[in-house]
């Protein structure tokens, strides 16, 4: 049987627009096409009037938007005959790493800060036969191992300071774009290590690319591979907007932050990666940083559940946190289109959810009776 509209990822999607040759075996898990959502509920507590979407990307295969920039990075890293791959993580990075490289039959080397990843991340690594290196430090001193060890081990880094990462993270652009028919007006992330806004924005810049006249220094990234070089272009590009968490700020502070701490474990970075590019993004987009306490994006992630029946992980509510906030006091213009990035599914932190959740749980013996009265007790 042949299935012609069968969903093969995003290499085969974006062939076109990435660096892979005709040739070249791709590793994927069918990552990417994933849902674009609009909020029905959330927009009115702004008070103003405008379309807020949240791209889910935690219904990637691995639960996160990583496994966009995993599968080009791990085609890459068997095409150039690697045999084991690694990477310091936050928990997200290292659960899709573990991931591809399981399906590719080549080893992963996480390294994961001891005791500071959510019980999910952790036990996808542990399930996908990576070898979990837990380290009595944080992310940024893994990144720094990481670097280290890959001058002399027989290892590729699969960190976003790969190129491949960012080539396959950018073609969440691309679908927000085929799916709007337009780019936002404005795109709004959790910053980390700011891969994945830089990502965004190379994809964006493609798009709005006439005639192979490359409108970012970002682009050149993408070495002729513009989707539209030498064809139409949708000519704007959305203003993009990073958030990061208060405890770990360093694009608010203006400089590197040495002890992050925050409740949003995923983004708890103090060296980001992707320092110079993230700021050439902001200053080419006119977009902004700007900062969410642990409490307003614990309660926008409570909010996005509650309201609209989207669980996403901390890190991630921190998008819809911040640009709630800018919708409210007028930053964010009226009449525009929003697109917030969830980077990470809910359920990759239950141990978070649980403990902030104040819905009642009804404890009743089994019989009729009492369900009859929860019911009435609790109907709204
Ligand atoms: N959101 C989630 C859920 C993440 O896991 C990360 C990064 C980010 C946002 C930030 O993205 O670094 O491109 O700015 N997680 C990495 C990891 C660091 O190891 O999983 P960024």
């Amino acid at each position: 049987m042949t299935f012609r509209q069968r969903y093969t990822g995003l290499i085969e999607r974006y062939r076109d627009r990435l660096p892979v040759h005709d040739d070249t075996r791709i590793i994927s898990l069918g990552e990417g096409n994933t849902p674009l959502i609009r909020l029905h509920n959330i927009p009115e507590l702004t008070g103003r009037d405008v379309d807020i979407y949240v791209k889910y990307e935690g219904l990637n295969p691995t639960g996160s938007f990583k496994d966009r920039g995993m599968t080009m990075a791990v085609t890459k890293a068997m095409e150039d005959g690697s045999q084991a791959i690694i990477c310091a993580s936050t928990g997200n990075t290292s659960a899709s790493a573990a991931a591809y490289a399981a399906r590719a039959g080549i080893t992963a080397f996480v390294l994961i800060p001891d005791g500071k990843i959510a019980q999910g991340k952790l036990a996808q690594a542990m399930m996908e036969g990576a070898v979990v290196i837990q380290i009595k430090g944080n992310f940024d001193d893994g990144m720094r191992l990481v670097k280290e060890v890959a001058q002399t081990a027989p290892v590729t880094i699969v960190n976003s300071i790969n190129p491949y990462r960012l080539q396959g993270q950018k073609t969440a652009a691309f679908e927000i774009v085929e799916e709007l028919g337009r780019a936002p007006d404005y795109h709004c992330l959790p910053v980390g290590n700011a891969g994945n806004i830089t990502a965004h924005w190379i994809g964006y810049s493609e798009y709005a690319c006439k005639d192979g006249d490359h409108v970012t220094d970002a682009c050149t990234f993408c070495k002729g591979h513009c989707r539209f070089a030498g064809g139409p272009s949708v000519g704007q590009r959305p203003k993009m907007v990073g958030y990061q968490a208060s405890g770990s700020a360093p694009f608010l502070r203006g400089k590197i932050v040495d002890d992050p701490e925050t409740v949003a474990t995923a983004i708890r970075i103090g060296h980001p990666q992707s320092w110079d590019q993230a700021w050439t993004v902001n200053k080419e987009s006119g977009g902004w940083f700007d900062e969410c306490t642990d409490e307003e994006i614990l309660a926008a992630q409570k909010l996005l559940a509650e309201k609209e029946g989207v669980f996403c992980e901390p890190a991630s509510a921190t998008s819809l946190a911040g640009a709630m906030r800018d919708i409210k006091s007028g930053k964010i213009a009226e009449n525009s289109t929003v697109v917030c990035t969830l980077t990470g599914h809910g359920l990759k932190d239950p141990d978070t959810a649980i403990a902030q959740s104040t819905a009642p749980v009804v404890k009743i013996e089994a019989n009729l009776e009492q369900v009859k009265k929860a019911i009435l007790d609790n109907l709204a």
